[in-house]
């Protein structure tokens, strides 16, 4: 393999070298693209990513001759993704020029004159607008209705994603006011950071797909062949120029953005103008400043020639149009000292390393902490207490650890391997980044999300107990661990006079959660939050144990098996009868058993569980009454949007007919079920060779029609 030039100023790469660096930043721009576009998965930052577009165009300049066919200079997106039908658009979807410097900008404020012939010292006036950082669309009207809307695409050709657009509450269907015969509008989707917050809080709850800022987010959520999961998303649209136009005169871009206001778009409310280079560079400073406590994610600004007549002569270079170029903010980053690292408990016993540093300016605020991700993320970066460490503010919302340098009198950090908020266990199971605490059912950190799982519709299924209510008891002290809730009609008196509360309220509630004090095992088991035990994993265990007794009492020998255990090679029969009989039950494998082991061995969750079974009953399995040979005994798995009932019915209908419900896609899986919005699973299905049928077919196979 040729020697790594990356580092050799450009003025000194011979031929060769420049065609092999040409070569290989093709290569790597690529992949960043694909995981950017779409993947919706960036695996370095935009500085990082523009300096290697950078130092690829520099090549370029200096070796013309070495320019490949299919540069990355040349690109402007990703190509339509499978998926979507392909839109061409009629006037192409363009990119920017860069300007990183003052210069940059003084530089372009001259091309345009020399261009135009103009005297070095004329006026241009110019409209300059935060560069929002989302997706963007072209949106089609005519006579004023919302026709189709189209993703950038490469440029030349997008995706159709009309239906998805038609939920966004801020761009609207019909235009108000004199509208134009034909338009295009193009401008951002984008979401707020905090929008982004919030929902990213949603999915990790819900244990769906996070995203690793709101830009991704916005493009992962307009990117749903599901229309009704984008509806389900924050999105937001900022209109800021044309494509194709027919319609009465527009003079310049403040004039543009003054009607789009009028035909109901939502327009940047920061957007200037701007009379020469140097209010430009006045206007860069102060979006700067303000940049943090903007409510949405920006990566720099926009600089427009105002006048359209100028910018029809000034036309396109390439890819970019002449008349306009983006200065980009650089990556926000300081140095500082981290102090201490601190271990958060989430909600979820996730152990997450958190750096605690001496407060420092990133780009506008003050950063006290930033997230070191786990365990790995402390070694792979070589982070010791006490070094001096650069943090970054990435996609703008969690501040993050570029780089340590070590410093002296720095001390060497040691993970905890028991949970600093209860002291129980944290395990890390091989091949995962993520250490857990196990002290599940009493621990603080984790009881508030115990609760809420214990009380949704697969477990205790308890009415009108929310997630507030819950966080409200907890804040009095009346829960501490799942029994507490059984309990809480001592506290009535109190809760009654609470704001919010009253008699007939609090009565109400006490009665739905007597209502489920008798409830089915599998139930009872599925409540207890086990890692890796859900309901179909909580019907296995109860159909094999058949009483709660009896199963407390097999996980309490596999878990003393197992922990007594000190083998190389944990074959079953080796570890002990329990543990064998446990791993021997068809879908439960070494990792289910070892979580609930885990759960079982930690001394808090023991005494929970029997306060909870003590208030309490689980009721026996009961062997399905109702079979249908052509479900009974087959492993179905679920995937997408059914329309007809729930995902917890359908479940809870394959099960009363002798089925086993599993969450993913395996060789052992005999159909899988799949709505519209299927993602992976598809894929899985087909890797297996498994059958998938629609909803339709399913309620004839279960002879529900
Ligand atoms: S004008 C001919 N104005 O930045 C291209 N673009 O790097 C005209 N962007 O593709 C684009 N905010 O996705 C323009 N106020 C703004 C913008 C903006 C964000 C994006 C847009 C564009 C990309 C170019």
């Amino acid at each position: 393999m040729a020697a790594d030039t990356s580092k050799i100023a450009i003025e000194d790469l011979t031929r060769a070298q420049a065609k092999t660096e040409l070569g290989r930043l093709a290569k790597k721009l690529a992949r960043l693209d694909l995981a950017y576009h779409a993947k919706d998965a960036p695996l370095v930052d935009d500085a990082e990513y523009d300096a290697l577009k950078r130092r690829n165009a520099a090549i370029e300049a200096r070796f013309a001759e070495l320019k490949r066919g299919n540069s990355p200079s040349d690109k402007v997106g990703p190509p339509a993704a499978a998926g979507f039908a392909k839109i061409r658009h009629d006037v192409p979807m363009l990119s920017l020029d860069n300007a990183f410097a003052p210069e940059d900008v003084r530089e372009f404020g001259q091309r345009l004159r020399r261009f135009l012939d103009m005297d070095a010292h004329a006026a241009i006036a110019f409209s300059a607008e935060p560069k929002i950082d989302g997706l963007s669309i072209s949106l089609l009207y005519e006579n004023g209705d919302f026709v189709r809307a189209a993703t950038r695409g490469d440029g030349e050709e997008g995706e159709d994603v009309s239906a998805n657009v038609r939920t966004i509450g801020e761009i609207p269907a019909r235009l108000a006011g004199k509208v134009p015969v034909r338009i295009e509008v193009r401008g951002e989707i984008y979401m707020t950071k905090a929008d982004f917050l919030a929902m990213n809080a949603r999915q990790a709850a819900a244990e769906e797909k996070t995203f690793a800022n709101p830009r991704n987010a916005a493009a992962g959520s307009l990117r749903q062949l599901d229309a009704n999961v984008t509806k389900s998303r924050p999105l937001r649209f900022f209109a800021y120029t044309l494509g194709a136009y027919d319609g009465p005169a527009l003079d310049s871009q403040t004039d543009l953005l003054d009607r789009l206001r009028h035909w109901g778009f939502a327009v940047n409310e920061r957007a200037r103008a701007c009379a020469d280079e140097e209010e430009l560079l006045a206007y860069y400073a102060e979006i700067g400043r303000d940049r943090a406590s903007l409510p949405y994610d920006i990566d720099g600004v926009v600089y427009k020639v105002d006048r359209f007549d100028l910018q029809r002569r000034l036309g396109f270079v390439s890819r970019s149009p002449r008349w306009a170029i983006a200065h980009k903010f650089p990556a926000e980053r300081a140095e500082t000292i981290l102090t201490k690292i601190d271990i958060q408990v989430g909600r979820t016993g996730a152990l997450t390393p958190v750096a605690l540093l001496e407060p420092v300016n990133v780009g506008g605020v003050l950063v006290a902490r930033a997230t070191l991700h786990n365990e790995d993320e402390i070694k792979r970066k070589d982070i010791h207490e006490g070094d001096r460490v650069t943090v970054q503010r990435a996609g703008d919302v969690i501040p993050q650890i570029v780089e340590a340098v070590r410093t002296p009198g720095s001390r060497a950090y040691v993970f905890p391997e028991k949970c600093p908020v209860c002291g129980s266990a944290a395990v890390r199971p091989p091949g995962e980044a993520i250490r857990r605490c196990t002290g599940g059912l009493a621990c603080d950190a984790q009881i508030v999300e115990r609760l809420r799982h214990m009380v949704s519709r697969g477990a205790f299924d308890i009415e009108g107990l929310g997630e507030k209510n819950i966080e409200e008891f907890f804040a009095l002290g009346w829960l501490k661990q799942p029994a507490d809730l059984f309990r809480l009609a001592s506290h009535a008196a109190v809760l009654e006079k609470r704001e919010g509360w009253g008699e007939k309220s609090v009565q109400r509630l006490l009665a739905a959660i007597d209502a489920r004090r008798t409830l089915p095992l599998e139930r009872f088991i599925f409540g207890l939050g086990i890692r890796q035990v859900g309901e179909a994993t909580a019907r296995l265990l109860a159909s094999h144990y058949g009483t709660l007794a009896h199963w407390t009492e097999a996980m309490d020998k596999a878990a003393a098996e197992l922990a007594a255990f000190a083998g190389e090679k944990r074959k079953p029969e080796l570890v002990g009868e329990a543990w064998k009989e446990l791993v021997a039950i068809d879908q439960i494998g070494d990792a289910v058993a070892s979580d609930i082991a885990a759960f079982f061995a930690a001394p808090h969750n023991r005494s929970a569980l029997d306060d909870l079974a003590n208030q309490t009953k689980a009721a026996p399995f009961e062997k399905p009454a109702a079979t249908n040979e052509a479900v009974a005994g087959k492993t179905i798995v679920f995937t997408g949007t059914l329309t007809t009932m729930s995902r917890d019915e359908a479940k809870a209908g394959a099960l009363a007919l002798g089925a086993k419900v599993a969450g993913s896609v395996s060789k052992k899986t005999d159909l899988v079920v799949a709505g519209p919005g299927a993602g992976s699973k598809l894929a899985d299905a087909e890797k297996h060779g498994v059958a998938v049928i629609d909803e339709a077919a399913w309620r004839k196979l279960a002879r529900l029609d």
